[in-house]
C-alpha cells in the first residue's frame, strides 16, 4: 500500500460509543500500515491545541448525527478549529442504522456532513472524505434499543466499510459517499435548523431519574457537556443536555427514563392551548398591524410561540423535578413511560474491537 500520510489525528465525540468505534477502526487500519495515529476525545475539551506533527498529516472528525446535524459540542469544536492551509481532512458522521430482516436501512445526515465540509473548506482545508456510517440508532427516547444480535451484525458491516474508506483515504484517494443522498439531506435541512435552535432544548427536558436512583453521581460525572446537576438529591437535566443518550444507557440502576407520558401531555397542552392563546393575544394588541397571513406574521408567530413554549417547558420541568420526590408521583411518571419496561432495551455498543 503506497501511503500519503505519516500521521493521522482523529477528533471524535461519541454519546454511546458508535463514533468512538469508527475512530478506533480507522486508527487501527492506519497503525497497521505504519501511520502514527492519535485519537482525541473532545468531551469537555477546553483549548484546542494542534500537536506538533512532523510529516504529512491527515485530520479526521467523527461524531454522531443529532437532528440531521452534528451535535452542538462537535459543531462548536469545528467552528473553533484553527485554520490551516494544505491539510487534508475527512468527516465521518455515524447515523441511525437499522436492520429489517436482512436489509440494512440507513439513517439520514441532513447537514451533518455539508455544514462541517463548508466550514473546513472556508478554513483552507482539503476535504478528502465524507462518509456516513450507519451504526445502530441509540435514540432510545424514541424506540427500544436494538437486539444485541442486530447490533453486532450492523457493527460487523460498518467495520468493513470503515476499513475500505480508511484504505482509500490513506493511499491518497478521495471518497464522498455522503453526497449520494444530497437531495434528501437538503430537503430536511430546515428541520436541522429547527432542531438546533429549539428542538434540542425541549428534548433536554424529557429526562427524569426515578426512585431507583441511588445518587451514585455517575451520570453527572460522565456527561460530556456537564449538563446534569444534583438538585434536591436528584439528577436534574439542564438545557445544556445534547441528548447524546450516554446517561440513560449507562445508568447502573436503570433509573433514568424519558418521561414520555408527561412529555406528550405537556407538548399537547403547549401546542393545542398555549400557542392559539398566544396568537390571539398577539393580534389583539392594538399597535400591532400585521396581516396575519403574511410571511412576517408567520415567522413572528413561530418565534414567539416557541420562545414562550420553552419557558413553559422549563417551568413544567421545575415542577416535575420537585414532585418526583413524592413516591406516588414518581411511580406514575415512571410506569407511564415505555422506557421503564424491560422490552424497551437500553443501547449498548459492543465492547470488543
Ligand atoms: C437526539 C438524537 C438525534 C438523532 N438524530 C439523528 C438523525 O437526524 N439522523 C440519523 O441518521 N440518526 C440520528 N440519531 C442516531 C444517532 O446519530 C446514531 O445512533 C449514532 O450512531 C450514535 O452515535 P454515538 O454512539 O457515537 O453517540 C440521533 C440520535 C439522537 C440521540
Ligand atoms: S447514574 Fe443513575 S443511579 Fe447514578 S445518580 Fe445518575 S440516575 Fe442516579
Ligand atoms: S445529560 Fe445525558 S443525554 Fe444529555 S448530554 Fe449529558 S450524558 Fe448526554
Amino acid at each position: 500500500m503506497e501511503l500519503m500520510y505519516e500521521n493521522i489525528l482523529i477528533y471524535y465525540f461519541s454519546g454511546t460509543g458508535n463514533a468512538k468505534h469508527v475512530a478506533q477502526w480507522f486508527a487501527k487500519v492506519a497503525t497497521g500500515v505504519g501511520v502514527r495515529a492519535t485519537l482525541v476525545n473532545i468531551d469537555r475539551l477546553g483549548k484546542i491545541e494542534l500537536p506538533e506533527l512532523s510529516g504529512k498529516t491527515l485530520i479526521g472528525f467523527c461524531a454522531p448525527t443529532h437532528g440531521f446535524n452534528l451535535p452542538p459540542i462537535m459543531l462548536k469544536f469545528i467552528f473553533r478549529f484553527p485554520k490551516r492551509k494544505d491539510t487534508d481532512v475527512f468527516i465521518i458522521n455515524t447515523r441511525a442504522g437499522m436492520k429489517l430482516s436482512k436489509l440494512f436501512v440507513p439513517g439520514l445526515s441532513g447537514i451533518a456532513q455539508l455544514l462541517p465540509a463548508l466550514v473546513f473548506w472556508l478554513k483552507g482545508y482539503r476535504i478528502r472524505g465524507m462518509q456516513p456510517m450507519d451504526l445502530p440508532s441509540n435514540w432510545i427516547s424514541l424506540h427500544p434499543g436494538l437486539r444485541q444480535k442486530v447490533v453486532d451484525s450492523i457493527f460487523e458491516r460498518c467495520e468493513r466499510i470503515t476499513k475500505n474508506f480508511a484504505e482509500r483515504i490513506l493511499t491518497g484517494g478521495s471518497k464522498y459517499k455522503a453526497l449520494l443522498s444530497l437531495p434528501f439531506d437538503l430537503a430536511v435541512a430546515p428541520i436541522a435548523f429547527g432542531y438546533y435552535i429549539i428542538g434540542r432544548f425541549a428534548i433536554a427536558k424529557t429526562f427524569v431519574a426515578t426512585n431507583a436512583c441511588n445518587q451514585c453521581g455517575l451520570c453527572v460525572k460522565q456527561c460530556p457537556v456537564n449538563a446534569i446537576k444534583m438538585i434536591r438529591n436528584r439528577p436534574y437535566w439542564t438545557f445544556k443536555c445534547e441528548s447524546c443518550m450516554r446517561c440513560m444507557n449507562n445508568c447502573p440502576e436503570r433509573a433514568i427514563e424519558t418521561a414520555q407520558s408527561y412529555t406528550i401531555v405537556m407538548w399537547y397542552l403547549i401546542v393545542s392551548l398555549l400557542f392559539p392563546w398566544i396568537l390571539k393575544k398577539f393580534y389583539s394588541i392594538s399597535f400591532i398591524h400585521i396581516n396575519s397571513d403574511s410571511r412576517m406574521a408567520n415567522t413572528l408567530e413561530e418565534i414567539a410561540s416557541w420562545g414562550i413554549g420553552l419557558v413553559i417547558i422549563w417551568l413544567g420541568y421545575e415542577l416535575i423535578h420537585r414532585l418526583m420526590r413524592l413516591r406516588i408521583f414518581n411511580n406514575l411518571v415512571a410506569y407511564t413511560s415505555f422506557t421503564k419496561y424491560r422490552f424497551w432495551r437500553r443501547y449498548k455498543a459492543p465492547r470488543k474491537q
